[in-house]
């Protein structure tokens, strides 16, 4: 792949409200982006308009300098996949294995590839042990890991994960980490809209920051989470860590990993 391109896309949903505009965006497979910013700021109607859920009323989407203008859902669908916020809007089949194979049989992906496909998506998301439950006897965090699992069956080249870290616990934060790096390290372009700014810190060197229909900043992570102005305006919390070094006058520190290495210091070499 791939890369995706958002020129001057604006957005009026049908009743008149007007929820992005303006926006223009680039990036490339084997990215990892975060998108934050305030409830209602626009992130998932974006999201939607990526993936050929809603069609741009302003400005065009290109993937790989294509334009997506004349093209229906399902053909874009087949490019980038749409985790939903709520796993309950996504899931609608009996069981969790029917569910992960959904996509790939819709398309028409010959059997060894969709054998092979469900097979790493169950390893990645570690649903083995549910694949034949129904999925609403399943937690929300691991109807979630069905949705996300169903994704990576439909090998996509573009993923958009519409806040995956909710109720999930310490070892599912893990485990999401994992299969965004994974899914970068194949050359997936991969897009998480999330909150959760410790999530962030750990795992995107890219965020783009949302704020009233507009982007307000699409910069490197540490650079957005420590402009005050910019949090504040997108009502986002600074991580606890980068709160506390630059109360001890380090900059630009937002990972406890950074933290203990600048304040630990690197050992002397002997030679
Ligand atoms: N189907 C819809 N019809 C009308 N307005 C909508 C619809 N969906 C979302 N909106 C409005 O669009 C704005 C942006 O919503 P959304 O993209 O979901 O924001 P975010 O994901 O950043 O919280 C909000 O003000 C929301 O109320
Ligand atoms: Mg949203």
């Amino acid at each position: 792949m791939e890369n995706l391109e958002m020129r001057d896309v604006s957005f009026t949903y049908p009743g008149g409200y007007l929820a992005v505009e303006n926006i223009n965006f680039f990036a490339e497979g084997g990215e990892k982006i975060a998108f934050v910013g305030e409830n209602g700021a626009g992130k998932s109607t974006t999201a939607k308009l990526i993936n050929g859920l809603l069609k741009p009323t302003k400005g065009e989407i290109l993937i790989d300098g294509v334009s997506t203008k004349g093209k229906t859902t399902a053909a874009i669908a087949r490019n980038v996949a749409y985790v939903f916020q709520n796993p309950d809007d996504q899931i609608f089949r009996q069981d969790v294995f029917s569910e992960i194979i959904y996509t790939p049989k819709y398309f028409k992906v010959n059997e060894d590839d969709i054998r092979k496909r469900v097979k790493k998506a169950v390893k990645m998301t570690g649903l083995k042990t549910y694949i034949n439950e129904n999925p609403y006897n399943l937690s929300y965090a691991h109807r979630k890991l069905v949705t996300i699992a169903a994704a990576i069956a439909a090998d996509p080249d573009i993923f958009i994960l519409d806040e995956p870290t909710a109720c999930q616990d310490r070892r599912g934060i893990q485990l999401l980490s994992k299969i965004i790096d994974r899914l970068a390290s194949e050359g997936k372009l991969v897009i998480t809209i999330t909150h959760d700014m410790d999530f962030v810190a750990e795992n995107f060197d890219r965020t783009v920051c949302m704020a009233k229909k507009h982007i307000l900043m699409d910069d490197e992570t540490s650079k957005i989470i420590t402009n005050d102005a910019v949090m504040e305006k997108a009502s986002l919390k600074r991580t606890q860590v980068s709160l506390l070094a630059s109360e001890m006058g380090y900059d630009g520190i937002i990972t406890s990993e950074d933290f203990l290495d600048t304040i630990m210091g690197s050992r002397k070499c002997p030679v």
